[in-house]
C-alpha cells in the first residue's frame, strides 16, 4: 500500500511542486491550502491530488483537519510543512499583528501540524517530517525580523524534535530553500529581487521543483539515517 502524505500549502508554489513530486513518487497526497479557492481546484483538476481547506494556525482546526484526511486516505506517514507567509516590514514599521501572523502560520503552524500527528507515527514506528525553513531563517533577512524568526524557530525545532523521534523510527529534516521563483519572492519589488539574483553565485533563482526533489530524498527509506539535519538549496548565496 502507498504511503500517505500531507502538504500544508500544498497546491501552491513550492508545496504544489511538492505534491505532485511525491504524488509521481507513488505516495497517495493529500494537499492543504488556506485560501485560494480557485486555485485548489484548479490544481486537483490538473494533478488528482486532493486538496483540503484549513488553516494551519489554529490548532483545533488542524486536529479536525487532519482526521477528515486520515478518514479519506489512511494514517498520515509523511507530513511536509511548507504552508507559510510573507508580511514584511522594517522593524519600525513592523505592527504587533504583522508579527503575530507569520509566527503563527509560519512557527505555530508547524506545532499545530505535527503534534497531532505524532503519536501516529510513534505507534507505527514510522514517520518523516519535512519542515520547509528558509535562507533566510539561518542568515535574517531586512525587513523580515517577523519571517527570520520563524523560520529560525522551524530548524530549532527540528532538531529537538528529530532526537525525540529517532528511536520511534521517525525522522524530522529541515529544508532551507533561497530564492525560489514563486509568487512570495515575485512580490519583493522588482529592483530589490534584482540585487538579491545579483548575490546568487549561480546567478539565476531556484525552481521549485529543486526543492521538491529535496523532499523526496529526505522521505524516502534511502534516508533513514539523516535526521536532525538542515539541507540548504540557495545557489550558493549562504553557506553555513
Ligand atoms: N537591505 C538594506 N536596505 C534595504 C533593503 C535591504 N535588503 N531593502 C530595503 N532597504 C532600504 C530601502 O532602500 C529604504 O532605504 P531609504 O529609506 O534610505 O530609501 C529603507 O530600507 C526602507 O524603505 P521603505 O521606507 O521604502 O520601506 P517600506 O516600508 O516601503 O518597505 C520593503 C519596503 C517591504 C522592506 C521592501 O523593500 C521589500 O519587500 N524588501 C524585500 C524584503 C525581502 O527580501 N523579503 C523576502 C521575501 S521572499 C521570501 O521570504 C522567501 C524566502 O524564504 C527566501
Amino acid at each position: 500500500m502507498s504511503r500517505v502524505a500531507l502538504v500544508t500549502g500544498g497546491s501552491r508554489g513550492i508545496g504544489a511542486a511538492i505534491s505532485t513530486a511525491l504524488k509521481a513518487e507513488g505516495y497517495t497526497v493529500a494537499a492543504t491550502y488556506a485560501g485560494n479557492d480557485q486555485k485548489a481546484e484548479a490544481f486537483t483538476g490538473k494533478t488528482g491530488i486532493k486538496t483540503y481547506k484549513w488553516d494551519v494556525s489554529d490548532y483545533e482546526t488542524c486536529v479536525t483537519g487532519i482526521a477528515a484526511v486520515e478518514a479519506d486516505l489512511g494514517p498520515v506517514d509523511v507530513l511536509v510543512n511548507n504552508a507559510g507567509i510573507t508580511r514584511d516590514a522594517p522593524f519600525h514599521k513592523m505592527s504587533r499583528e504583522q508579527w503575530d501572523e507569520v509566527i503563527r502560520t509560519n512557527l505555530d503552524g508547524v506545532f499545530n501540524m505535527t503534534h497531532p500527528l505524532w503519536n501516529g507515527m510513534r505507534e507505527r514506528k514510522f514517520g518523516r517530517v519535512i519542515n520547509i525553513s528558509s535562507i533566510n531563517g539561518q542568515k535574517g533577512q531586512f525587513a523580515q525580523a517577523n519571517y527570520s524568526a520563524a523560520k529560525a524557530g522551524d530548524i530549532g525545532f527540528t532538531k529537538a524534535l528529530a532526537q525525540e523521534g529517532a528511536r520511534a523510527g521517525i525522522t524530522v529534516n529541515a529544508i532551507c530553500p533561497g530564492y525560489i521563483a514563486t509568487e512570495m519572492v515575485m512580490a519583493v519589488p522588482e529592483k530589490i529581487r534584482d540585487s538579491i539574483v545579483a548575490q546568487i553565485p549561480t546567478g539565476r533563482l531556484g525552481e521549485a521543483s529543486e526543492i521538491a526533489r529535496c523532499v523526496v530524498f529526505l522521505v524516502s527509506d534511502d534516508a533513514g539515517f539523516i535526521t536532525g539535519s538542515t539541507l540548504t538549496a540557495n545557489g550558493g548565496q549562504y553557506i553555513t
